[in-house]
């Protein structure tokens, strides 16, 4: 659409200033004029029809960072330590037993500005932050890009949610908890579990220990980076029971068909 307007306005204004033989501008002719604007008219609709196939291209950009990032995520950046893949997994399934996050199908841009947070220490993981601080901004965006374009992986959490967890995790997750005054989840991250684009991430599927942990960690007072104080007040009530609750309630989300 950005296109729209310069071409638009290429056209009203390139009208033909037609000058005489000693080159002084004189009124021009307006049949001229006419065959002019009819011609501009036609170049003007023309680059409208091409832009969006000039959009198309930009969005191979994209492909093209997808394909470094896939590359950066499987090599090791700094001798010595392990590539992305080798915690994360290179289909970004991450490992649901130990807490290690899925990034798949994960926002690009909440996961570059996550990598800055560990990189600049405002989200203290000693795990991530040299992995963080190895990447320089575009090996952010483009291992961002990456992992964010993978599809869900089909390995489930293989946590053993029992029903009465799942209806607790169900219940805080879609309304809340009128007692302690705590929101719904649903509200924030959607009600699938899906996140809101950079604002709040995806949940549905991501695994039973690295929810409870972040939200443990929340709860002790961590603030994690300046988007966590959304978090910290939402888990300030939650007891044990519930955190194992609404995890579980998470992490199957989106799992079955
Ligand atoms: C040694 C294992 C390890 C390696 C290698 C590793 N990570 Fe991590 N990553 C973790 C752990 C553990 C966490 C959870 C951190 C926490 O507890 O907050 C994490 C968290 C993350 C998160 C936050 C996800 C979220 O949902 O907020 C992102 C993004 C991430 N890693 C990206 C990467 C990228 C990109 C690389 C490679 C440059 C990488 N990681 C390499 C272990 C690793
Ligand atoms: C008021 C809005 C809001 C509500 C309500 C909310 N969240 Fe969040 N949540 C956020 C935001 C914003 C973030 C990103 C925080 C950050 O980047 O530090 C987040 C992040 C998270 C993360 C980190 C995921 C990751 O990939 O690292 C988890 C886990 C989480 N929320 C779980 C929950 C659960 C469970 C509930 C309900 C008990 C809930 N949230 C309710 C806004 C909310």
């Amino acid at each position: 659409m950005l296109a729209v307007m310069p071409a638009l306005k290429w056209m009203m204004m390139s009208r033909v200033a037609a000058t005489d033989r000693a080159g002084r501008r004189v009124q021009p002719i307006v049949e001229d004029n006419l065959k002019n604007d009819v011609r501009r008219f036609w170049f003007a609709l023309a680059f409208i029809a091409i832009a969006p196939c000039m959009s198309a291209i930009a969005a191979d950009g994209t492909a093209a960072d997808v394909q470094a990032g896939h590359i950066i995520a499987i090599q090791s950046l700094t001798k010595g330590r392990a590539a992305c893949a080798a915690c994360h997994m290179e289909n970004g399934a991450g490992q649901p037993d130990v807490g290690i996050p899925r990034l798949a199908g994960l926002d690009a841009r909440l996961i570059e500005e996550q990598l800055r947070y560990f990189a600049d220490g405002e989200r203290s993981s000693a795990a991530m932050a040299p992995y963080g601080a190895a990447l320089d901004d575009t090996q952010r965006r483009q291992v961002s890009a990456y992992f964010a374009s993978l599809p869900i992986p089909p390995e489930p959490d293989r946590f053993a949610a029992t029903a009465a967890q799942l209806s607790r995790g169900r219940s805080l997750y879609s309304d809340g908890d009128q007692r302690t005054e705590m929101q719904a989840c649903a509200q924030c991250h959607g009600v699938t579990g899906l996140g809101v684009g950079q604002f709040s991430p995806r949940l549905a599927g991501q695994s039973v220990a690295y929810v409870a942990d972040q939200l443990s960690r929340w709860r002790a007072g961590d603030i994690r980076d300046p988007k966590g104080a959304f978090m910290r007040a939402e888990s300030r009530t939650l007891s044990d029971t519930d955190i194992i609750a609404v995890s579980a309630y998470v992490a199957q989300l989106g799992q079955t068909p």
